[in-house]
């Protein structure tokens, strides 16, 4: 009972200052526990070695499902070649993706670079990298194998939830000449979206704790 109590606290501690959860490809390790946190880029300091897992994924790209925790991220997908590669350059979107709200998020089918050709049997490695308006980094990763055994997600295991929306970033931004003299934008929906951000922080780790002490009781 105690040591479950402690492991509770412990886990929501964690899950207080950890936002995003990879179901597939499956995650490398469970980077809510520590000594492993999402802020560690590349891969929240979980390296990739002979005893992790490595999700079996088509040569022209295949399904991503993972679920936001936050009321607001910037999301980027980015691949790297290789096992335990530190160097995830290729880029899956041209401009990251401006997302809202939270739930799930599931690409069907990731759209690869049109001249990005893999070899049968390549390891490589996914990288999930959020950003939120104040800057903060979280990544994960998810180890695969490009084969023509894999297959993509059923339907019913590749949804959005309601509750998100997503635009490529920059959609409604103006697109003025940058200067360096220009003045400094004060954009008052990103100001909000990051005081949201913030709030969930504070505001879901006292939902948290007031839980767990209801449970004790
Ligand atoms: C995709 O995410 C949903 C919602 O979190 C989850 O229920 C489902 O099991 C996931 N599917 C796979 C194959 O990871
Ligand atoms: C592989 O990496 C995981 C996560 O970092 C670690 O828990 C495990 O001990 C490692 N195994 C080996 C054989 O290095
Ligand atoms: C993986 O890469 C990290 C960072 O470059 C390195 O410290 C670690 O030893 C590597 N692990 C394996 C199993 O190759
Ligand atoms: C990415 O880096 C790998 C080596 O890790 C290299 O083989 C590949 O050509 C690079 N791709 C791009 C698009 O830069
Ligand atoms: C793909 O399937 C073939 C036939 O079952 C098998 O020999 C091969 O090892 C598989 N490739 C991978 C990467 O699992
Ligand atoms: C989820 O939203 C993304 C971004 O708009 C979209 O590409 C994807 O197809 C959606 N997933 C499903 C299952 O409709
Ligand atoms: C991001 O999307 C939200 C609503 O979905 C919008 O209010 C905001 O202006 C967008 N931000 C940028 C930088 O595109």
């Amino acid at each position: 009972m105690r040591s479950s109590t402690s492991l509770a606290i412990a886990s929501l501690l964690t899950i207080a200052s950890a936002h995003v959860q990879l179901w597939y490809p499956e995650w490398r390790g469970n980077s809510f526990l520590p000594p492993f946190s999402q802020t560690i880029f590349p891969c929240a300091g979980i390296n990739d070695n002979s005893t992790t897992a490595r999700t079996l994924w088509p040569l022209d790209g295949g399904s991503l499902n993972f679920t936001l925790h936050d009321d607001a991220a910037y999301i980027s997908v980015n691949i790297g070649l290789g096992v335990n590669t530190t160097n995830f350059n290729i880029t899956l979107f041209s401009a990251p993706l401006n997302e809202t709200g939270r739930g799930n998020v599931c690409f069907p089918k990731l759209q690869l670079p049109a001249d990005f050709v893999v070899a049968e049997g390549t390891s490589a490695s996914i990288q999930i990298a959020t950003t939120s308006n104040s800057g903060e980094g979280l990544y994960n990763c998810g180890d695969i194998t490009f084969t023509k055994n894999a297959t993509l997600l059923p339907a019913d295991q590749c949804q959005n939830s309601s509750t998100i929306t997503i635009t490529p970033l920059g959609q409604s931004v103006s697109t003025s000449p940058s200067t360096t003299s220009s003045a400094p934008a004060t954009s008052s929906s990103s100001a909000a979206s990051s005081l949201a951000y913030k709030e969930y922080t504070a505001s879901g780790f006292v939902l948290l704790l007031a839980g767990l002490f209801t449970a004790m009781l």
